[in-house]
């Protein structure tokens, strides 16, 4: 174990900390458990399967529902987990439904961009590869990609009711969202450009950008690789680079998810919800105060950085599973403790408090 900075010392109390764990890299590769993450979350429950310890998922990644999320993990790792623990970087944009509830918004990435937003209450939701379907010719590739599954005159075979949006084609697109990472880099960058380059009339011509929201901005990721892969952020360079070149003004974007600080002030109004009951009245449910927050993760840059910044109260925990392969500390975004997987992690921390 390598530790820069003592533990503050915590009375006893069963909740007077919480955890945030990040999934990739710490507690899975791809769809793997890894580093004993199955085991390090067993041990934040009772014999009787009782949550005895609050800790929330704090995950960059997503493109499924939140309760979809949970319900896989929980089967992966063998332990009860509730969608109110899961937060993904596109958990946030459920707070823009007012701004953008009955406008048509696309939504981009790998899973179920669409249902993700639909669910959070978006009522004019479709996906990229719907909303690219409406249009003939705008991927001159499409033919090439014996891969992708061809959407035209086969929409109303969509679960969701995509009859009730009346050609997209003349409606201004108020709004682009990329939840999740992008499948097909070329024919997103280029819909992408037609739509915000064009105040979301593709086709037409070039006029003020609608706003563009991203899940997260992490340049890289590990998945089952030996070496990380690109991620939303390296996307999103990507999509910038041409978007400038093609626009008199830049893009401008806004993106959430680690490290913002809010990302983190975010699960501490969560964790608060799920302190367990028996250490918390309900009626205080919400109002708990936490004297140490952890964060396990496993990229320096984006878990690290991000828990530094969010306050003294935040301990910082870097696994070597992940992004982090280095034997010390990281030098640019040191951690609080530095161990080898989450196993190690969580064994720290429950020896630590009591
Ligand atoms: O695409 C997922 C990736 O950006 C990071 O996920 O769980 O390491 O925050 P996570
Ligand atoms: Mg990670």
């Amino acid at each position: 174990l390598f530790s820069s900075r003592q533990i503050h010392s915590l009375p006893p109390e069963s909740a007077s900390f919480g955890i945030a764990f990040d999934i990739d890299g710490v507690i899975l590769r791809g769809n793997i458990p890894i580093g004993g993450s199955s085991r390090a979350l067993k041990r934040l429950y009772d014999d009787s399967g009782n949550l005895r310890i609050p800790y929330v998922f704090l995950t960059n990644g997503g493109g499924v529902p939140e309760s979809k999320r949970a319900a896989e993990l929980t089967k992966l790792l063998g332990v009860n987990i509730l969608a109110s623990q899961v937060i993904q970087g596109h958990s946030p944009f459920k707070q823009l439904v007012q701004r953008f509830e009955n406008e048509l918004i696309i939504a981009v990435g790998k899973g179920e961009p669409a249902t993700v937003m639909s669910e959070y209450g978006f009522k004019n939701v479709l996906s990229v590869d719907e909303y690219a379907s409406y249009f003939e010719n705008i991927d001159p590739l499409a033919q090439y990609k014996n891969w992708t599954k061809q959407l035209t005159g086969n929409r109303n075979s969509s679960s969701r009711e995509m009859d009730t949006i009346d050609d997209p084609c003349s409606q201004r697109v108020k709004a682009v969202f990329i939840v999740s990472d992008s499948v097909d880099w070329s024919r997103d960058i280029q819909v992408l450009c037609d739509i915000l380059s064009t105040g979301g009339l593709p086709g037409r011509e070039i006029a003020s950008q609608p706003p563009l929201y991203l899940a997260n901005d992490d340049l890289s990721y590990q998945g089952l690789f030996p070496t990380e892969r690109l991620g939303m952020g390296a996307f999103r360079i990507a999509l910038e680079s041409i978007f400038n070149r093609i626009h008199p003004n830049v893009l401008k974007y806004t993106s959430y998810g680690k490290p913002n600080p809010t990302a983190f002030r975010n699960a501490e109004n969560v964790l608060m919800q799920v302190v367990p009951s028996h250490s918390s009245h309900p009626e205080n449910r919400g109002q708990h105060t936490f004297k140490t927050l952890y964060m396990i993760g496993d990229n320096p840059s984006v878990d690290i950085n991000g828990a530094r910044q969010a306050g003294l109260h935040w301990f910082s925990i870097l696994t070597r599973t992940g992004v982090f392969k280095g034997e010390k500390n990281h030098a640019n975004h040191p951690a609080d403790l530095v161990v080898d997987n989450v196993e190690q992690a969580v064994a720290y921390i429950l020896r630590k408090e009591g």
